[in-house]
């Protein structure tokens, strides 16, 4: 199932609780995609990153080698605030007069830790790699942080993009003001000129400021048709056969649902092992009590189970195991 996946999808997104295995089971379908021979980024957007722990390699926010044809990216969260907000303020300072950019600096300077800031950073970061990506690598896979957050970050194309929008049409608004202005004052042939001159500079400056906000509205445009697009992403819940995750994984499906996300496959890791004795089976009946539940809301949803390993999975020859048997289930 996730292999299938993997190969029919541009863009794979891998969320659920913290501690299922999203993490090894993103990097185990995009090695095993690169050695099918694909070109495949894996981007880890959770902010406690464990790429470099898993590869027992530093990974950082451009893309590094992991082996042939596969990269991986940790987006820092920190880099990812500096460089959006000095893209905002350089829109902002853009838009509004010199004497206002003082209060946007302020402003921004405050927005740094503001709630929601973050989100926004990963997104546009998230934007950039899509639309840059989509086009070189066969698949992107994002690893995301715990439940709630990635939710939210999905919602967020939309609030962007309707920021950018609302921004575009007052420039409109304020332009057509202009032209009006200027054809009132064009009753000479010397004011003409002057008027000209400045016209000229002025819809240089106006032609800047559409350019980087209709570059904006396209970037955000361009996600979120990709995100909603199920031939193009495909979202993966990976969770454990217990209560807890079971019930936050039809919730996260149901939020999906609500944005427009298709969620393609359900993974449930660490499924204990059949015939193992005795602990282990009753755990297993345990699990299945759980599994009913997911079956009765989401029984429709491609699933594929993982067994649980008797070790951690740790460095590029123990994920070249793990991601072989992503095969066999
Ligand atoms: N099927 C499995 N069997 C054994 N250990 C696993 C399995 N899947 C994941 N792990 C281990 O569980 C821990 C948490 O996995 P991780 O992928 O980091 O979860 P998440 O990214 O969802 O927080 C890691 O130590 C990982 O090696
Ligand atoms: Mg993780």
């Amino acid at each position: 199932m996730l292999l299938d996946l993997a190969s029919s999808h541009k863009v794979l997104f891998f969320g659920g609780k913290g501690g299922v295995g999203k993490t090894t089971v993103s990097a185990a379908t995009a090695l095993a995609t690169a050695n099918a021979g694909g070109k495949v980024l894996l981007v880890s957007t959770d902010p406690a990153h464990n790429l470099g722990h898993l590869f027992a390699r530093p990974v950082g926010p451009s893309p590094v080698r992991i082996t042939a044809g596969l990269e991986a990216i940790e987006l820092d969260p920190n880099e990812s605030v500096e460089t959006h907000i000095k893209e905002v303020s350089q829109a902002l300072h853009q838009l509004m007069p010199v004497t206002q950019h003082g209060e946007i600096d302020k402003h921004m300077a405050l927005s740094r830790d503001a709630p929601g800031m973050h989100e926004a950073a990963l997104l546009e970061r998230i934007a950039d790699i899509v639309q840059d990506g989509i086009g070189s690598y066969d698949l992107i896979v994002f690893d995301t942080a715990p439940s709630g957050h990635t939710a939210r970050l999905m919602v967020l194309p939309e609030m962007m993009s309707a920021w950018t929008e609302g921004l575009i049409k007052r420039r409109e608004k304020a332009d057509r003001f202009a032209e009006v202005v200027r054809d009132l004052g064009r009753d000479s042939s010397m004011q003409d000129k002057t008027v000209g001159g400045a016209n000229l500079a002025e819809q240089e400056k106006e032609s800047r400021i559409r350019q980087i906000l209709l570059r904006r509205r396209h970037k955000f445009g361009h996600l979120r048709d990709t995100l909603s697009d199920k031939d193009l992403t495909s979202f993966v819940i990976v969770l454990a056969a217990e209560r807890l995750p079971v019930l936050e994984t039809i919730e996260l499906h149901q939020q999906l649902c609500r944005i427009g996300v298709t969620v393609g496959g359900l993974v449930v890791n660490k499924r204990s092992p059949e015939q193992q004795g005795e602990f282990l089976a009753a755990r297993r009946a345990q699990e299945n009590k759980h599994l009913k539940t997911l079956d009765e809301s989401l029984g429709v949803v491609p699933r594929q189970e993982l067994a649980l390993a008797g070790q951690d999975v740790v460095g590029l020859p123990a994920l070249e195991v793990f991601s072989a048997a992503l095969a066999k289930a």
